[in-house]
């Protein structure tokens, strides 16, 4: 098969998103005005704003997003957040809540997540974070990317941010390089379809590949986990594993420096959006 992608890692530079390898390094600043000034040049007529709602922003069937707005009038996976909610507030073994250990009480605090931790010299994302709180209190920390416990969890903490807009840093060469390490993954071609997520989410953002439409990458790390029924939140990396999974690429585990790089890249193109967790995808 012969993907239905122009040949772009130049195009990619010639539009200013210059690869880390090939081109002049842009600041992430730059990179993430660049990628906006991709798409709006595309789609004049599509806010930047409703990008957190993914493919919909790009639905011509008005039908599509009265449906969204009708599942999240009462979402179909409440259970799961009760279920969430009730972790949350359960004391750890020494007695502390995850409250007690996060920032500001584990309010407002998703969309500082992944920073650079300059001490530790690596990316930790909020599930890190909660992972930390679990060791910290005596507990086993909890398998990333595990639905059940992780996933639920998470699904509720991340309410606690909702409206919180994105604010990902980027501060000394350390966490530039990082940066920039997970910039070369994203950008990078690979599988037996020499695919990378730029040909899908930034080539084809607004495009119906086969049977679905495909979505820009600016807005994509603002609403995580998603549900695609009343079950199973799916985390953000999860997600890029399916997608590493449709680009016939494996994909480094969940939790490693490469995923979380690629997060903290991913995520910083989404600063300045609002924070809204859990939603629902088809
Ligand atoms: C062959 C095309 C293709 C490639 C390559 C691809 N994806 Fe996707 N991706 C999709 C499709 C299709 C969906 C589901 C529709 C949508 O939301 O865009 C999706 C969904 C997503 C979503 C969820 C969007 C949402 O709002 O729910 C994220 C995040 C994502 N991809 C990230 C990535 C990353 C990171 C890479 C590279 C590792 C990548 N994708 C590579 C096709 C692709």
């Amino acid at each position: 098969m012969k993907p239905p992608i122009v040949k772009s890692l130049a195009a990619m530079a010639s539009l200013g998103i210059a690869l880390g390898a090939t081109g002049a390094q842009a600041s992430p600043e730059q990179d993430r005005q660049d990628f906006i000034k991709y798409y709006t040049t595309k789609y004049p007529n599509i806010k930047i704003e409703d990008y957190v709602y993914g493919t919909l922003a790009f639905d011509t069937d008005s039908k599509a997003r009265a449906q969204y707005d009708a599942v999240m009038q009462s979402p179909p996976y409440q259970a799961v957040l009760e279920k969430g909610r009730k972790m949350w507030e359960t004391p750890l073994k020494n007695g502390k809540t995850y409250a007690d250990c996060l920032p500001n009480g584990g309010k407002n605090i998703a969309g500082n997540y992944p920073y650079f931790d300059d001490r530790a010299g690596r990316v930790v994302t909020l599930a890190d974070a909660i992972n930390a709180c679990r060791v910290a209190s005596g507990e086993a920390a909890y398998k990333l990317g595990d639905a059940a416990t992780m996933g639920t969890l998470a699904a509720y903490m991340r309410s606690l941010s909702d409206g919180m807009l994105m604010n990902i840093k980027v501060d000394g060469p350390r966490a530039l390089a990082a940066y920039e390490d997970g910039k070369k993954t994203f950008f990078r071609r690979a599988g037996q379809l020499n695919f990378s997520c730029a040909s899908c989410h930034v080539q084809n953002a607004g495009v119906k590949l086969r049977t679905e439409l495909i979505s820009p990458a600016v807005g994509q790390a603002v609403h995580w986990p998603v549900f695609h029924g009343s079950d199973n939140p799916v985390e953000l990396q999860a997600r890029y594993a399916s997608c590493f999974k449709t680009m016939r690429h494996v994909s480094a585990p969940i939790g490693s420096e490469k995923l979380n790089n690629l997060e903290y890249f991913h995520s910083y193109l989404s600063n300045g959006l609002p924070m809204k967790a859990s939603v629902f995808r088809k």
